[in-house]
């Protein structure tokens, strides 16, 4: 058997996102990186060169004057990846799209051609939208309660899969001297009616190398884990502490086995800060330097607001008890997130001001100190089963080098992470296996393809 080995995600918000309003400061940056194809091309090769399973591009839909820099002005997802589809070769290209303001159809196409581009490096972010006003922009007047939001996300992706099977692999025989470009056998309709969507099929797009795009999933809700648990090959989130993380992991891993999943198929991703230094105390200095520069108290009271649907807390008094009647903003929302800083300033009794401080308070990232500190808590991570691999944000460029420069050798050298890449797939590189065709898959075991959740039954 192969040696587990850690995987290795990019998170590209080079002018900054949440909590790092001055990151783009670094002269490193350019401040028109976020819309600059050329410095995600090189950040993609980088990443490639040192054999990193994917890059990651976040998203969202709704900003204000407050939204961090790279929120503020940047591009569009699967436009940007498609892009550097063609500009690079092995790495996995994963995208966020919410499942909330698109449908089926348009999704299943557009990462169907994704995949095909990238010849089957692609990856779904499944995300339901944490910005509640992200609804005013498509027609809403409000966002959807937590219920429907994941009712529909699930329902969606299952339409999404579904669709992506229209053509089973040997579809086009595409044979000149027969004149035949179709064996229409193996075209399937969908004629799905369910719960919120209604989709006839099939999709007008053959499927890539890979079978289907990878899917990820990021949400912590009970809700948001258990779709992931259920439908995800990846899942992104945070992992604070070592023992935070194992929780997590295992939290997920029994909810995929009580799907009757193989838990190993599933790959639990957190994002991590990394800060490389000459000795750890070195390194937990340039931390501290890199936590300070981005610390604006004004600032962090005006973001404390997004996770509450962007509530503004500048109108309080700040030496007042936490106020939280804002509870209720975030209810269609980041509410997983408003509820733990909420139940924190009840717990400590904290004023608004000295809930901004706590939630601003340097924190010491496990992945701080020399090359070996930093590739020796990785491993005891892994080995551990705290986490299948990491998601680095490329947050200033010169720590990225150093870990692409002096923490991958040490991890390499000791297999814990690849020399080259194994296969030509994300889903291969990934260890996730070939998605097969449900259809193809059936008429093999003479059973009936899955059906949809909320469709009717065949013979309604
Ligand atoms: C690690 C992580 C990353 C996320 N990334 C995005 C994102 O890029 N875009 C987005 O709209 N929502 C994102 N979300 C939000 C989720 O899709 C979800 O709407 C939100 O977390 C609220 O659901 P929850 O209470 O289940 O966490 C992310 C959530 C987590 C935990």
């Amino acid at each position: 058997m192969t040696k587990r080995q850690l995987k290795l995600g990019a998170v590209l918000t080079p002018t900054g996102g949440p909590g790092h309003p001055y990151s783009w400061l670094d002269p490193e940056i350019p401040g028109d990186a976020s819309v600059d194809i050329d410095w995600y091309i090189r950040y993609a090769r980088l990443a490639e060169q040192a054999r990193f399973d994917l890059v990651f591009i976040v998203d969202s839909q709704f900003i204000t004057p407050s939204s961090p820099p790279h929120y503020l002005n940047r591009l569009e997802p699967l436009t940007l990846l498609s892009a550097l589809a063609v500009a690079t070769e092995h790495i996995g290209l994963v995208g966020t799209l919410t499942t909330s303001f698109n449908q089926p159809f348009n999704v299943a196409r557009r990462f169907g051609s994704l995949d095909l581009i990238s010849k089957g490096r692609a990856g779904w972010n499944v995300v339901t939208s944490g910005d509640a006003g992200t609804a005013g922009n498509y027609s809403l007047d409000e966002h959807y309660d937590y219920a429907t939001r994941y009712g529909r996300a699930l329902e969606h992706v299952e339409v999404v899969k579904a669709l992506w099977d229209s053509y089973e692999d040997d579809a086009f025989p595409r044979d000149k001297q027969a004149r035949t470009f179709l064996d229409p056998s193996k075209l399937h309709t969908l004629d799905h009616r369910g719960d919120y969507f209604s989709v006839v099929g099939p999709l007008n797009l053959e499927r890539s190398r890979q079978g289907q795009p990878v899917i990820f999933q990021a949400g912590d809700s009970e809700q948001g884990r258990d779709l992931g648990a259920r439908i995800a090959d990846g899942i992104f989130t945070h992992a604070p502490t070592f023992e935070a993380g194992v929780a997590f992991y295992t939290d997920i891993k029994t909810r995929a086995a009580a799907y009757g999943r193989d838990p190993e198929d599933i790959v639990v991703l957190p994002g991590a800060s990394v800060t490389v230094g000459d000795t750890d105390a070195d390194a937990r200095e340039i931390e501290r330097a890199t936590q300070l520069a981005d610390n604006d108290f004004g600032k962090s009271v005006e973001e404390l607001g997004r996770p509450f649907g962007w509530h503004d807390f500048t109108q309080y008094d700040l030496d007042a008890p936490f106020p939280t009647s804002a509870l209720q903003y975030a209810e269609r929302s980041f509410y997983t997130q408003a509820k733990k800083i909420t139940e924190l300033a009840v717990e400590r009794g904290l004023t608004l001001r000295q809930t901004v401080e706590a939630l601003n308070a340097p924190k010491l990232s496990p992945f701080t100190g020399t090359a070996v500190t930093v590739a020796d808590e990785l491993q005891r991570w892994l080995d551990g089963r705290a986490l299948d691999g990491i998601n680095i944000h490329i947050g200033h460029p010169a720590q990225f080098q150093r870990f692409v420069d002096e923490v991958l050798p040490i991890l390499r050298e000791r297999g814990v992470v690849r020399a080259d890449y194994e296969e030509n797939t994300l889903r291969g590189n990934l260890g996730i296996p070939f998605a097969e065709n449900r259809h193809t898959r059936a008429s093999r075991d003479g059973i009936a393809p899955p059906p949809l959740p909320g469709a009717l039954p065949a013979s309604v």
